[in-house]
Order: C-alpha cells, then structure tokens, then sequence
C-alpha cells in the first residue's frame, strides 16, 4: 500500500469535528477505497482548552494556521474555519506556497479570491477542491466537473441556503410571519454569526459564482452576481403566489447568453409542483441542464456536520486515489474574464404594492406599467380596509430594467404607500 496520505486540519467547529469523526470511523473503509491510508497529523483551532466532541488526543497541535500548512507532516491541508480574509486566506496562501491540495468548504475565500488562488495551486501543481463549499453533500462539483464534463452546460439553477428555504417553507407551512421565523431559525441554530449571509442572498451568492466559473470556465465573478434577500417577503407573498399555484424560492440562476454572463440570486415565484417548488425545510438542490444530458435534478442537506463533512472527505479520498482535477474544472490559467450580461433576460413578474385607496390611483400605476413598455397579466385589489388597497400585478415578460423604469415610476405618482415588491416568476 503507498505511504499514508497526512491531513492537517484548521478548524474544529462543526465541520472539523464532523471530518475527525469521519477519518476515525470509516478509516478502513477510507484506505480500501483509496489505496492508501488518510491521517490526521495535526489540527488548529482558536482554543485549545475547549471541549469538543472528538478525541484529538493523537494529533500534533498547532495555535497557528499558517504553520500548520506548512507543517512537513502534512500533504493536504484542510481549511475550515471560514472567513474570507485573516487566517484561512493567508493558510490557504501558505499551504499553496509550501506545496500542498488544499480542501476547503469555505465558499465565501473562494468566490471572492478563487481565481488567484487557483493561479497559486496551479504554478504550484497542486489543486484546490471545494465540494462542501457549495450545496453542502450534495456532490454538485463532481457532477458538473466529471459527470457531465463532456457537456455544454446551459443553465445553472439552484436554491443553495438552507437557512431561507427554511424560513420561507416556514412561512408558508405555518402562516407565520419572516420576523417570527427569522427568530426561529435563529434559535434553532441555522443563521451564520452575520444573518445577512443568509438571509441577504450572499452565501448563496457565492456558492452560485462558483458553479458558474465551472459551468462556462469563466473566472469566479461573484461581484457580477445579482443579490436580492428574502428580507422584504411578506406572509401575504407567500399566500399570493401560493393562490396562483407558485411558490417564493430563493433561487440561483447563471446561464450564458448571447449578451454575457447572467447570474442572480434573488427571491422568485416558481411552480409549486416543480421539484423546486416542493423543496421543503432546509434542504437544497441544484438543477442542472446540459446539451447532452437535458435536466439533471440534484437534491439533499446543504449544511451540517454530516453532509458537510461527507463532501470534505469526498475530496479528501480523490486527492488520496491521486485523482486530481483543476481547481475550477479547466486550467485557471485558461478560464476567461466574463462579460456581465447587462440585461438580465425578460420574465413574466409579479408585483405588490400598497395603494391610497382614492379615485384614479389604480389608473396611474397601469399608466405607469404601460410608460415603462410593461403589459399586464393580471391585476387584484384584495384586503382592501380603510384608506390603503393592497393591489397585486401579475405582468407580462418583462426586463429588469423595465420594471425597475417602472417602479420609479410608480414612485412619482403620489399614491403608493410604502415599498413595492417586485418578483421574478422563473420557469424551472
Ligand atoms: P465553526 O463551527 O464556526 O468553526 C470554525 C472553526 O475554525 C472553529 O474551530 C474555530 O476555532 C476555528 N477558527 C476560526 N478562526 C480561527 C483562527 N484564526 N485560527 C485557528 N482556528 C480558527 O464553522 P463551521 O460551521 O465548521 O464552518 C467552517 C467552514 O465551512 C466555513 O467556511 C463555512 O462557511 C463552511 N461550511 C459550513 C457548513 C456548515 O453546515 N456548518 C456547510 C458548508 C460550508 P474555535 O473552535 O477554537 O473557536
Ligand atoms: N448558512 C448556510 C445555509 C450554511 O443555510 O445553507 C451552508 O453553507
């Protein structure tokens, strides 16, 4: 059997945690499918003395990241700590520079330095693989860069933050509002220290940019991706779109067009009998479609100690076989600077506002839509009490840029209350 392959371990949260119970669990099964034997030689965390539900008695302590990817004990470095600047860019930096794969679930170190780093490892002849930074277990990279390798992919497409398929099920199953269970999922656990993350679109955000630089071997561009949070959704959404058999997705979009690179992630209705639409709780999945192989529907935990684990070691185990993929598919040197498609493409929206309930307020919003080149599906006044009527507008294909013409436009009249929603209604 070849020599043992070393790991070295930075961070012992959830995921550490998860990948120590793993290589010492299934460390049989590991060297069986790998040819080789996969150990742990040392790990880092911020406080030694803290309890943590593994023995970490036979593995070398480093207080310091860096020196730990440097260590000589150690073939492949493990980053899993989080952060996209400090301690896991410059670990990274350093387990390139002195030679090593690296293994990250770090979604957000990537989509924002993927590229460079992806150089680094390459003049290095090393790799970096990140299956758990995107979808959590659901193996989504080895799908688009092995499965279907020999396709040309059309369109990424995915709900890929547990957290606000949660909320939003939530919502929808229960009749409660975001408030009440933005509050839930925060004390069961689910949001990341800064909520926004999630509930902004920015983990997803991030996890979309990678799939795109895979999908049409461009450079990782997350500053181009449109980001919409859930934030604004109200449970009058949720029983609107459920009235027309639609369901709010925070949903991932990337596809290449004719005028560039489109990628958003932004809330949208799509058909509540679709596998999207059904997705409940915190799950994920990711749809993937391709010239050859059509649609391809991927599905199953997005986070937690298990599944994210699972996807580390998936790495982990192709690096030991000495299966070794570039970085984002292809040759970093090769992936080309994308052109941002500047018009996202036309979709049918829906929009919800709150009118002052006088004679011709209705009039000038169609006036409006009509000024801004926007046709109208459907129209409902509903809930209507006191001064306000709450007025729901299901349009024909628009762009985004004609109904944000047309929201501001909306703004002029004088007889809005408050802030429009404007959701997209995606076909999946
Ligand atoms: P976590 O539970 O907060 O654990 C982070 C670990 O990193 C802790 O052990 C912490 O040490 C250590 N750490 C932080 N800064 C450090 C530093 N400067 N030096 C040394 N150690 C440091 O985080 P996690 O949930 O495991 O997530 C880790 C990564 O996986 C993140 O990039 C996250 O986005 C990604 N991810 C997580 C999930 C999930 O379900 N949790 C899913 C997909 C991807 P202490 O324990 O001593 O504080
Ligand atoms: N906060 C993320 C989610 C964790 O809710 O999906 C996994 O990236």
């Amino acid at each position: 059997m070849a020599a043992p392959l070393r790991l070295g371990l930075a961070g012992l949260g959830t995921v550490g945690i998860g990948v120590v119970q793993i290589v010492q669990k299934h460390a049989a099964l590991i060297a069986a499918r790998s040819g080789r034997e996969v150990v742990i030689s040392a790990v880092s965390a911020r406080d030694r003395s803290k309890n943590r539900d593994a023995d970490l008695s036979g593995f070398a302590w480093e207080t310091d990241p860096v020196a730990l990817a440097r260590r000589e004990d150690v073939d492949v470095f493990i980053e899993v700590m989080g952060g996209h600047e400090g301690a896991a860019k410059d670990a990274t930096e350093a387990a390139i520079a002195a030679g090593k794969d690296v293994v990250t679930a770090n979604k957000a170190l990537l989509a924002h330095h993927g590229q460079e780093l992806a150089l680094a490892a390459e003049a290095k002849g090393r790799v970096i693989r990140f299956e758990a930074a995107v979808a959590g277990g659901i193996p989504v990279i080895k799908a688009l860069t092995e499965g279907l390798a020999a396709n040309s992919i059309t369109r990424v497409m995915g709900v890929m933050n547990g957290t606000c398929n949660y909320i939003l099920t939530r919502m929808q199953d229960a009749g409660l509002p975001y408030d009440h269970v933005f509050e839930e999922a925060r004390q069961l656990g689910y949001l990341e220290a800064d909520p926004n993350l999630d509930v902004g679109g920015i983990d997803a955000g991030h996890k979309l940019a990678l799939l795109a630089s895979i999908a049409f071997g461009t450079q990782v561009s997350f500053g181009a991706v449109e980001l919409e949070g859930i934030g604004k959704i109200l449970i009058d959404d949720i029983r609107h779109a459920a009235d027309m058999d639609y369901r709010i997705k925070l949903l991932g979009v990337a596809r290449m067009t004719g005028r560039g690179l489109e990628q958003r992630m932004t809330p949208c209705l799509v058909p509540a009998q679709s596998p999207l639409g059904q997705l409940q709780g915190g799950t994920n999945m990711v749809v993937l479609d391709g010239d050859s192989v059509g649609q391809i529907v991927l599905r199953g935990p997005g986070a937690g100690m298990g599944p994210t684990a699972s996807a580390v070691m998936g790495d982990v185990v192709d690096l030991a076989r000495g299966f070794r993929v570039p970085t984002f598919g292809v040759p970093a040197t090769t992936l080309a600077a994308p052109v941002a498609a500047a018009v996202a493409s036309a979709a049918p929206w829906y929009l919800r506002m709150t009118l002052v309930d006088k004679p011709g307020a209705l009039a000038k919003i169609a006036t409006a839509l009509g000024e801004a080149g926007i046709s109208i599906d459907r129209m409902r006044q509903y809930g209507h009490a006191d001064a306000y009527a709450p007025v729901l507008i299901v349009t024909h294909k628009a762009t985004r840029d004609d109904v944000n013409d047309a929201l501001a436009r909306f703004g002029a009249t004088g007889v809005l209350v408050g802030e429009p929603v404007a959701l997209r209604i995606e076909e999946v």
